[in-house]
């Protein structure tokens, strides 16, 4: 599935901390009880950080033992808790932040989340010199450097098993169906949940699309004698999202229903594949955080885990693949 590189045998630090970030991912639990285990077995001290940055500038960290993260590892959520802090956007909590580590004798800090909370920890460390290392967890998939993302998978597969269930009343029906799935300003959720599902239209944020075209298509599986079509559209599409495509749909003569998938996604025991990937992630990125690495990610490219520089992660947009989005469409005939 994927291979793990030969881990650094130097270990310059001796306490690491860890936090959870931005929305949660099914798969971070997995990815803390890893980083935890990893390091008691390695002879570090860890410590979770609660309610990520915020719990990081209230100095809520506590040590985390093995046993303090046994059977988390198939919990969906973060057991050690989330936020979106926007008081670290100010360079003062940023410092209070690296204090508050300091006096406690910690080293260096594993931030698992999204691109947000990774300019946040890079900016903790440009300005403070702590060491930072990233672990890539959210449902959306979209950050660069990583062909996969902790959560995306169970994400993914919760969708499908909605769309799913949708499908068998849009049959009983005859009717159209309009899915809005998660995923910020990505359609990589709407892409693979669409193919998988065997949706007839996916609409995705990186694409202009204009109404005509998609009740053109209706029109033409309805000649076709396709009574039940579904449309998965991202919440980031230009559509406006489910509940406006909806409303376009039906002044068009297209009496659609609208079914907004939302914070279902983000829920659930993780999937086998996430588990595994924050598994190995978790485990990589406190080996290369303590041999004194910093401001770097763990990322997944073409198979292999590997550590990335910050400065090609952030604020970059991961492309869409054009080829399977074409290929969906080949396939909705
Ligand atoms: O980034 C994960 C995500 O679930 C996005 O897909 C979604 O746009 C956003 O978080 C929702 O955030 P919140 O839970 O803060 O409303």
């Amino acid at each position: 599935m994927f291979r793990v590189p030969e881990l650094p045998q130097q270990k310059k630090l001796k306490s690491i901390a860890v936090l959870t970030s931005g929305g949660d991912a099914p798969g971070m639990n997995a990815a803390v009880r890893s980083v935890v285990r990893w390091s008691f077995q390695h002879q570090i001290q860890v410590h979770g950080v609660s309610r990520g940055y915020t719990g990081l500038v209230q100095d809520q960290i506590e040590e985390l033992t093995p046993r303090s993260v046994a059977n988390i590892i198939k919990r969906g959520g973060t057991e050690i808790k989330t936020s979106r802090c926007q008081e670290f956007h100010d360079p003062d909590f940023r410092k209070q932040a690296a204090e508050n580590l300091r006096q406690r004798g910690i080293e260096g800090l594993i931030v698992i989340g999204g691109d947000g909370s990774f300019t946040g920890a890079h900016l903790l460390h440009q300005e403070t010199g702590f060491p930072v290392y990233g672990v890539p967890g959210t449902i959306d998939n979209d950050i660069a450097g990583t062909d996969a993302t902790i959560g995306f998978d169970t994400a993914v597969n919760t969708a499908l098993q909605a769309i799913d269930k949708i499908r068998d009343t849009a049959n009983s029906h005859d009717r159209l169906f309009v899915v809005e799935v998660m995923g910020r300003s990505s359609g990589q959720i709407a892409l693979h949940v669409g193919l998988a599902g065997g949706a007839e239209t996916i609409l995705v944020p990186e694409d202009e699309h204009d109404l005509k075209s998609v009740c053109a298509k209706i029109e033409a599986g309805v000649k076709k004698g396709k009574l039940t079509s579904i449309i998965v559209v991202a919440e980031g599409n230009k559509s406006g999202g489910g509940h406006a495509l909806t409303e376009a749909l039906k002044s068009q003569g297209h009496p659609a229903r609208a079914c907004i998938l939302g914070h279902v996604q983000r829920g659930g025991d993780p999937s086998a594949f996430d588990r595994n990937l924050a598994s190995a992630m978790g485990a990589l990125a406190a080996a290369f955080l303590v041999s004194g690495r910093s401001s770097e990610m763990i990322g997944l490219q073409e198979g292999v885990l590997q550590s990335i520089p910050f400065e090609q992660v952030i604020g970059q947009t991961p492309a869409l693949s054009r080829e399977l989005l074409h290929l969906t469409e080949d396939l909705a005939i």
